[in-house]
């Protein structure tokens, strides 16, 4: 199924002639996608869409309005756990990426590694480490796929974000987040790990997708909600129902820092 159909469809819903941001939402965002002001259309409704989704997100697409931006709000993302497929949020991307879009949000869960860094708290990502030892572009046959990834999580994006964080009067630490595959959760030992080569948290999302998005020119901004922490550091045990439960408590705080962040985003649609 073609990316062009699938823009095609999109095209015929909205109306803006120029969406400037994706945002690929983790866990407890919902409710923060419910304020975009646009048209929602079901994953499942478009031409070719990624079929999957997880318990907790909602599988959506919302293009509209939020703050002074034109915005695609993804509900619910696709991982590499489900099918196999590292690159399973590809077709989004490309489509995100034909329907205008220059810069990707990406939002997740994730558990901490630091002590510093506490559930409900929120983490922007500054960088990142593949421990899956997978990667999006494998079978890609352009020299295209040689991307680099230096300031693959771009600086202006972190700090506007860092500065609308502050004037709504929250804290988004810095760290470096770790892509494990999943769906399992990290052993005690992998947790000490990950502390001893440099990572900050741990997730099953966003790395591919930053990696397509940098492929595709996109730029990129990423903020975890931590929800507990790594195996082995707490007596807590982890499962799936306690990364929801705990999600909203720093969604809530992160869809006030987006909120503002976007309250007088600038368009850059020349480049
Ligand atoms: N590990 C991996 N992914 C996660 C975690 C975790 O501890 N918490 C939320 N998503």
């Amino acid at each position: 199924m073609s990316i062009s159909e699938a823009v095609a469809f999109i095209r015929r819903k909205i109306e803006a002639e120029h969406v400037d941001v994706a945002l690929i939402l983790g866990s407890g965002l919902g409710a923060f996608a419910e304020q975009i002001k646009g048209v929602s259309i079901d994953y499942a409704d478009i031409p070719g869409f990624p079929r999957g989704g997880v318990s907790g997100h909602a599988p959506k697409l919302i293009v509209g309005t939020l703050g002074t931006a034109n915005v695609a709000v993804f509900g619910g993302r696709m991982h590499y756990y489900e099918q196999g497929q590292a690159d399973v949020m590809r077709f989004p991307l490309e489509v995100s990426a034909e329907l205008g879009v220059r810069e990707v949000i990406l939002t997740n869960s994730a558990g901490s590694v630091r002590d510093s860094i506490q559930p409900g708290d929120l983490m922007q990502i500054t960088d990142h480490l593949n421990f899956s030892g997978l990667n999006p572009l494998i079978g890609e046959e352009t020299d295209k796929r040689f991307v680099a990834l230096a300031d693959a999580y771009d600086p202006a994006i972190m700090s506007a974000m860092q500065a609308a964080a502050k004037r709504v009067g929250h804290t988004m630490h810095k760290g470096v987040y770790t892509w494990f595959s999943g769906p399992s959760f990290e052993t005690p030992a992998e947790i000490r790990a990950t502390q001893v080569l440099g990572g900050d948290a741990v997730g099953m999302s966003t790395v591919p997708e930053v990696i397509l998005a940098r492929f595709l020119g996109l730029k990129v901004g990423a903020i975890s909600t931590i929800t507990n922490m790594g195996a082995g550091m707490s007596n807590e045990k982890l499962s799936h129902e306690h990364t929801k439960s705990m999600a909203p408590v720093g969604a809530a705080k992160l869809s006030a820092i987006l909120t503002e962040y976007f309250r007088s985003y600038q368009p850059n649609r020349a480049s």
